[in-house]
């Protein structure tokens, strides 16, 4: 097999674009081992195309706890499971590639959406190195499934008019790359921390550190959409303590905004004043 990261030196250079866009569309089953989104874990919020693409597989590499057990039981019980967490490229790529040129029918389940720190184009590329065809099929990402939980929405009038997918600086991020101070800073940004609920204490630290108010709301939603899903209220103060004794420090979503609670929004345009003039950018 070519090394993984030769693959990637290769797709990265390349400066012609993919044939396959433009050709396909989201959501058409095409050849190939697809990578779905499994999306936040309610199996119910598996897309149509994805539910029926893992009934039909016969390998299903999957992303472990993230991904929930019942949909593996409800939907692939007879086909073989494996899970992804401590596997690395080498061990993956050629055990997709493998089963895929047995004749197998793979498919590979990627947490919420595999555009949102899914780590999905890498596996691609490496399996397209290989000769093997792979596509993506999206998911509904946990911080949509947080705002359903909240019965809210991550941009409302007059309180938030941009989303912020993010993650705090750790292992994998330099601190320069961490931008959520100035995301909150802009005021008018609902922030979701994927990936920060074991380092919720630091980032809020931070936060109070670069002069934030102290009484920023912050949400925090576990394993949104799960059965055991859970909600905890505070602020850049308080949210660290709350979550401790909540015990949660994985698996949760992390809200920075007022968006969350639904405070102080008004009344949209969009059923207001530009009702019946079938012009503008409509909202849904
Ligand atoms: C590796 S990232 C994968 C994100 C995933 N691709 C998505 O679109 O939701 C894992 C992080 O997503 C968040 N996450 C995933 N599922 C979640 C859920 N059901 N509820 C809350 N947060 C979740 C957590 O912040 C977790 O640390």
């Amino acid at each position: 097999m070519t090394d993984p990261q030769d693959a990637i030196d290769s797709a990265t250079a390349r400066s012609e674009r993919d044939p396959r866009i433009g050709e396909r569309t989201a959501g058409e089953i095409q050849e190939g081992i697809p990578f779905i989104g499994a999306g936040p874990g309610d199996p119910g919020l598996l897309t149509v195309t994805g539910k029926e693409l893992v009934e039909a597989a016969d390998l299903v590499v999957h992303a472990g706890s993230l991904v929930n057990s019942e949909i593996l039981s409800e939907f692939c019980a007879d086909a073989e499971q494996v899970s992804s967490i401590g596997k690395d490229l080498e061990e993956l790529v050629p055990l997709m590639r493998d089963a895929h040129e047995d004749g197998r029918t793979v498919v590979r389940l990627h947490s919420g959406d595999p555009a949102i720190y899914g780590a999905a184009v890498e596996q691609m590329d490496a399996l397209e190195h290989e000769g093997v065809p792979t596509y993506l099929v999206p998911g509904v990402t946990s911080a949509f499934a947080a705002s359903a939980t909240l019965r809210t929405q991550l941009t409302l009038n007059g309180v938030s008019n941009h989303v912020a997918f993010t993650r705090p600086q750790g292992k994998t991020l330099d601190p320069e790359e961490d931008h959520i101070g100035e995301f909150v800073g802009m005021g008018d940004v609902t922030t979701c921390i994927y990936l920060g609920t074991h380092a919720v204490g630091e980032t809020m630290d931070r936060l109070l550190d670069e002069g934030h108010d102290p009484e920023t709301p912050v949400t925090a939603v576990y394993h949104a959409s799960w059965p055991d899903e859970d909600i905890v209220e505070g602020t850049i103060a308080t949210i660290d303590e709350k979550l401790e004794s909540a015990g949660y420090r994985a698996s949760a979503m992390v809200v920075i905004g007022d968006a969350a609670r639904k405070a102080g929004y008004e009344r949209s345009y969009l059923y207001g004043d530009w009702a019946n003039r079938g012009q503008g950018e409509a909202d849904d």
